[in-house]
């Protein structure tokens, strides 16, 4: 059955009932690992100094910290500032391996008015887990986030 991300949006909409970054951020991350199927990771990267990405709150295993703009998945969806689906994340010469078991990966760009705040990044241990249909979704979690946060006390 297929996610339906119309809900989890007005779930997520309810849990986020304070304006705390840290707080929205911390609670989006277990809700979306819960929520959505088959994920082995889940959290989000914050761009704290220029160009390069710290480890925020997450769901999962120890990962890698930190990320420049310059390498990796998140690292393209930061400087592009486009969403990267990523059907089989060994065909990405310079995917970073945090997991060896994650096979597919799906990274959000998010944006505080101009800036690039940070980024969300799924792992899934399953090849293609992510559809067009995923994307939509999870950017639409993402926008619930970014509405429901002052984004711009982060720094
Ligand atoms: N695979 C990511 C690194 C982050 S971990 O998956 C948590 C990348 O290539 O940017």
């Amino acid at each position: 059955m297929p996610t339906d991300y119309d809900l989890l949006a007005r779930q997520l909409e309810a849990l986020l009932d304070g304006r705390d970054w840290l707080t929205n951020s911390a609670q989006t991350c277990a809700f979306i690992m819960h929520g959505v199927p088959d994920l082995n990771w889940a959290g989000f990267y914050l761009q704290r100094q220029p160009q390069l990405l710290t480890l925020g709150p997450f769901q999962g295993q120890p990962a890698c910290n930190p990320i420049p703009f310059a390498k990796g998945v998140c690292g393209a969806a930061a400087r592009s500032r486009q969403t990267q689906r990523i059907a089989d994340v060994h065909a990405v010469a310079d995917h970073i391996a945090c997991d060896a078991a994650s096979r597919s990966e799906l990274v959000v760009p998010i944006l505080a008015e101009t800036q690039l705040w940070g980024v969300l990044d799924l792992d899934s241990p399953l090849p293609a887990r992510f559809s067009a249909a995923d994307q939509a979704g999870i950017e639409q979690l993402v926008a619930t986030f970014v509405a429901r946060s002052d984004l711009a006390a982060a720094s």
